[in-house]
């Protein structure tokens, strides 16, 4: 049956049932006003405004937006001290050698927070003091980032501050790293210096890529319309009319060149971006106007007819090489294919207003290796959500045996195996075996101050030993004072368990001054004030929590907790009636005058109490 129904051409009629549904939906699609009309991927309004939402936005992109860009997984201190072990590696391989130089550069591009920067410097430090070596004393980090304002967070939330006279914060573009290192590093000096490593932790996923589709001679690429998402009244959210907005987008784009949007449009155009959806199509394009363009038709020719070509990371890649010692190692931590296969899924991602692209692995890999100039090296298995890979000129072996001992699957699996089994324990309410694994996670991740915070409030909440616990989050903050609004919540917490009502309330502030939008905070910063009696902002503070949560997840208990506060509000009320009552009842025997009777206010106080009886058995 079905067979034959594949077979089945269209008849006249179905063809023309199918033709007009197509063209139902083709109406239903094209319905969205368009503010900027097809042009390739990189150059749309799109990428150029998720990118400069990062560069303006800095830090809070990941600490403060309701759906923060993620970042513990580079920054939680595990990443940083394998790169550390590696560049210690490489460096104790160079002094042997006799080829290390006095003073030793590193470079990271893309810092975010600088929490990795700040551990590896940690890691590092103590590698040297372990095996004294005097690496660490002429070591000098340059922390780059193209956004002054993620600079400009790193060095207010003091995250450097453990390492003075060891860092230095620079504005670099990693699409053209040289143009802004060549005072630190000399160039074009008598004694230019070269950096020893280099780290790209989800940041050359930023540059510009393309999307190209080859079949035979033909070759699209990618191209993105944007316009107003759909159901989206414009004028209920900004006083700039469409017009104006395809205006501002004109502007944008004339300044392509720069891929810089001018400031004004782009400070509008970024109010209300949040208001955009993209379309997209594949359009003919001339490879060989795109950086590397012919290389990348022949890959796709040779593997796969549609490719993800980061020509942006290629571009970076080249030119960090270029101020590479011989011997030294650029290590990227990315996400993306790892497989030659098609690009499935080509929408670029979204995190908060941010654009990005995973990388093409495979094409990486195939470039840098083709001239057999360079060493392209890959873990022996693949772990699950980051890749990382080196590549240099002439690593040394134990740069390499150490980049693969430290960042394959196994010694990942290593590091989370007790963690994971310590959560398993803990769900069925196994305490003590939960406590012995997290003992153990915490040996293998002792900086990992998001599992701090995760057994601080295991031992807040589940073996109530409140001191422990806040003992806990107090290692977690001195580890990271600054960039986790979750630490300041879970030492709220714990001091409010203790019913140190005032610091706790103190602490919750903490924490909502670092992100206004932990749901968390709010949630406990209610029973605070609950507790002093102050129910209205109580209440305030849960309706805020609500319109943060999620109502699958967090409505219930928000509801409850809600309902706490309404029985003592409840309670508050029918003391103030009695106390009113109280007051009237003796002006009334004073006065031997017939007003409120005693019945009337009893009657008002058993209706409260009633109400209070039902808001208590919802609030339990
Ligand atoms: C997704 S974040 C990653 C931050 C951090 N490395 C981490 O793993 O959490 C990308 C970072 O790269 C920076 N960035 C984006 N484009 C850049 C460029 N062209 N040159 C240098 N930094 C760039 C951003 O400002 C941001 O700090």
């Amino acid at each position: 049956m079905s067979t034959t129904l594949a077979r089945m051409k269209p008849t006249s009629s179905t063809k023309h049932i199918n033709t007009s549904a197509e063209a139902v939906l083709a109406k239903a699609q094209s319905g969205r006003a368009v503010i900027q009309d097809f042009v390739p991927l990189a150059d749309s309004l799109e990428w150029n405004l998720g990118q400069q939402y990062l560069r303006e936005r800095g830090n809070k992109a990941f600490l403060s937006d309701a759906r923060p860009v993620p970042f513990v997984i580079n920054n939680d201190g595990t990443l940083s001290r394998n790169a550390a072990q590696v560049f210690f590696a490489s460096c104790l391989a160079a002094d042997k050698a006799g080829t290390l130089e006095a003073d030793i550069y590193v470079l990271e591009l893309g810092i975010g927070v600088g929490l990795f920067a700040r551990y590896f410097l940690d890691a590092f430090r103590d590698l040297c003091v372990e095996h004294d070596k005097d690496y660490y004393g002429r070591l000098c980090y340059i922390a780059g980032d193209h956004s002054k304002q993620m600079l400009l967070d790193a060095a207010r939330h003091g995250v450097f501050a453990n390492h003075p006279g060891h860092y230095l914060l620079r504005e670099v573009d990693a699409l053209d790293p040289a143009k802004y290192l060549r005072a630190d590093l000399g160039l074009g000096g008598e004694q230019p210096r070269s950096v020893r490593a280099v780290f790209l932790n989800y940041v050359i996923d930023c540059l510009p890529p393309a999307v190209l589709e080859v079949d035979g001679d033909t070759v699209k690429q990618l191209c993105v319309r944007t316009c107003i998402a759909r159901n989206i009244k414009l004028e209920k959210h900004t006083d700039l009319t469409l017009a104006m907005l395809v205006e501002r987008a004109k502007s944008a784009a004339q300044a392509d060149g720069t891929r810089s949007v001018p400031a004004t449009a782009r400070q509008e155009l970024l109010e209300v971006y949040g208001l955009f959806a993209s379309e997209y199509d594949y359009r003919e394009v001339d490879p060989t106007k795109l950086p590397h363009g012919e290389f990348a038709v022949e890959y796709a020719r040779k593997s796969v007819k549609r490719v993800l070509h980061n020509y942006g990371a290629i571009q970076s890649l080249e030119r960090l090489l270029g101020l590479l010692h011989a011997e030294g190692f650029i290590l990227i931590n990315d996400y993306g294919q790892t497989k030659k296969s098609d690009v499935q899924d080509f929408e670029h991602q979204r995190f908060s207003l941010t654009t990005a692209m995973g990388l093409n692995f495979p094409l990486l890999r195939a470039f840098f290796e083709k001239s057999g100039t360079y060493r392209w090296v890959e873990p022996l298995e693949e772990t699950e959500s980051i890749h990382a890979r080196l590549l240099g000129r002439q690593p040394a072996m134990e740069t390499i045996v150490g980049f693969v001992e430290c960042f394959g699957k196994a010694e990942r699996d290593r590091i989370e195996e007790p963690l994971k089994k310590a959560r398993e324990c803990q769900k069925v309410g196994r305490f003590e075996l939960a406590a012995d694994l997290y003992r153990k996670a915490v040996q293998l991740q002792p900086s990992n101050w998001m599992l701090l915070c995760e057994v601080a409030h295991f031992l807040i909440y589940a073996l109530r030993d409140i001191k422990a616990g806040l003992d806990m989050v107090k290692v977690g903050l001195r580890i990271n004072p600054t960039c986790s609004s979750e630490l300041w919540t879970a030492l709220a917490n714990g001091l409010h368990e203790f019913g140190r009502y005032e610091e706790a309330e103190q602490a919750y502030l903490r924490a909502l001054q670092l992100n206004a939008k932990d749901r968390r905070a709010k949630e406990g910063l209610a029973g605070v004030l609950a507790q002093k009696g102050d129910y209205g902002g109580a209440l305030k503070m849960i309706a805020e929590a609500f319109v943060l949560a999620n109502p699958g997840e967090n409505f219930d208990e928000l509801l409850r907790k809600q309902n706490q506060i309404l029985v003592k509000l409840a309670r508050q009320m029918q003391m103030d009636y009695l106390l009113l009552a109280n007051l009237i009842s003796r002006h009334v025997s004073d006065a031997t005058q017939p007003t409120m009777s005693g019945a009337a206010a009893r009657q008002r106080e058993e209706s409260s109490g009633s109400s209070i009886t039902a808001l208590e058995s919802r609030a339990t």
